[in-house]
């Protein structure tokens, strides 16, 4: 449905619901859906030399020519003096890798947020390790080492790793996490998997996903990178069987190889990525111009403050499954991105915790918005204008409903 222009800041309690009724009786001219994602790889002509290159040498994975060009652009572009990048097949194995790598004793338990991707605590499992779910901190969407440093005083076993994720691309404050393992011992992992922007070289090993939603894709795949040389070289081990140049495994392994065909997509992204960035800069602008506008509707902390992220999340003043329908009946799509959290998913429910009201609260409220690279700022007028009329329907029904049970 299309809205008319807003007079920002929303009329709340003197807006009758009978108004939007009618608008809504009214013939609305049929708008286009709007897709929560449209994920858009490097056009095939781009793409085109790198097929070529693999045609010319026969070189189909293991350690080939564009692997080695990937990792070396992918280091130099996040700022690293040598290489210090391992490419892999995508960041859940990457994860899983970055553990194992790290030597985590298989059986100890690891602290990990519940809100997050199913994929960080599928990985912690792929490592042997026994997710422990715990709050994030209200202000940033992560963990907060110092309250894990509280929480650890009362985990009855040994904690042997953490893995912090960066919320949708947010920058994680690497120094604090690098002191707390550098104080506890407690081997630190960050899931960076929609961090591509944000990435930076740290001596803590960050994960990243160049999944095809993702803002760098290669359809699927990932990297590992740390400033650690030597657990480096136990990473790319840990990527193939844990061979270090025999054929001997050494480590306990995977493959989580890259292939050289999604090199060569990854090779073509990064040659787009300041047009990329520029376009995800784009939208987040706007976002930011526009939903501070809608009453007790917030963005992601930091959302926009320097990084871009492929996708844009709201926290709604209260649950968003009425809202999101609004939109949805609008034509504008949404996704609960990580739905009301891990410990909620039926594969993960046995699986120990701390409290997580702020877990719950994100769960219940956080709402994924129309983010892809071609949207117009139109679109985003569209998505504010139906949020604003969602809100409002939704505020209108639960204002009959408390009457109706009076
Ligand atoms: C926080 C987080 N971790 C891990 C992953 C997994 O990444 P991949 O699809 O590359 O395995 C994702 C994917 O969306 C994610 O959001």
């Amino acid at each position: 449905m299309a809205s008319q222009r807003l007079p920002y800041p929303l009329p709340t309690e003197s807006r009758p619901h009978e108004i939007m009724t009618q608008r809504a009786q009214r013939p609305q001219p049929a708008l286009a859906r709007l897709p929560v994602l449209k994920p858009q790889l490097p056009p095939a002509a781009s793409i085109l030399p790198y097929l070529e290159t693999i045609d010319a040498c026969r070189w189909y994975s293991n350690a080939g020519p564009l692997i080695t060009q990937l990792e070396e652009e992918l280091s130099r572009r996040l700022g690293f003096r040598d290489r210090g990048v391992v490419m892999a097949a995508n960041a859940t194995v990457g994860i899983t890798v970055a553990l194992l790598a790290r030597r985590v004793p298989a059986g100890s338990l690891c602290i990990v947020p519940s809100w997050t991707f199913v994929a960080t605590p599928h990985a912690a499992r792929a490592a042997g390790l026994t997710p422990w779910f715990h709050d994030v901190d209200r202000r940033t969407w992560a963990l907060n080492p110092d309250e894990v440093m509280e929480t650890l005083k009362q985990i009855p076993r040994p904690v042997g790793a953490i893995i912090v994720v960066s919320p949708f691309g947010a920058p994680i404050d690497i120094d604090a996490w690098q002191e707390f393992e550098d104080r506890t011992g407690i081997l630190v992992v960050v899931d960076a998997a929609a961090g591509f922007d944000t990435a930076r070289p740290s001596r803590i090993p960050l994960v990243v996903s160049l999944h095809a939603t993702k803002i760098l894709g290669a359809g699927e795949g990932g990297f590992i990178s740390t400033t650690d040389t030597r657990l480096l070289e136990r990473l790319r081990a840990c990527c193939n069987f844990g061979f270090q140049g025999e054929r001997i495994a050494m480590l306990p392994s995977l493959n989580a190889k890259m292939s050289e065909y999604h090199a060569a997509v990854g090779l073509a992204s990064l040659a787009l990525w300041r047009e990329t960035r520029q376009q995800h800069a784009r939208i987040t602008q706007w976002y930011r111009q526009i939903v501070p506008q809608l009453e007790h509707v917030s963005l992601q902390p930091g959302y926009g403050q320097g990084w871009v992220s492929a996708t844009t999340s709201v926290l709604l003043p209260r649950s968003g499954a009425r809202i999101a329908a609004h939109l949805r009946q609008s034509g504008v799509e949404t996704r609960t991105w990580w739905g009301e959290g891990c410990h909620r998913q039926p594969a993960f429910m046995d699986c120990p915790r701390s409290a997580l009201p702020v877990t719950e609260e994100l769960g219940a409220c956080v709402l994924g918005l129309p983010h892809f690279p071609d949207m117009q700022k139109r679109d985003v007028d569209r998505v504010a204008d139906t949020l604003a009329d969602a809100l409002l329907d939704s505020r209108s029904l639960r204002i009959r409903e408390r009457r109706q049970r009076a």
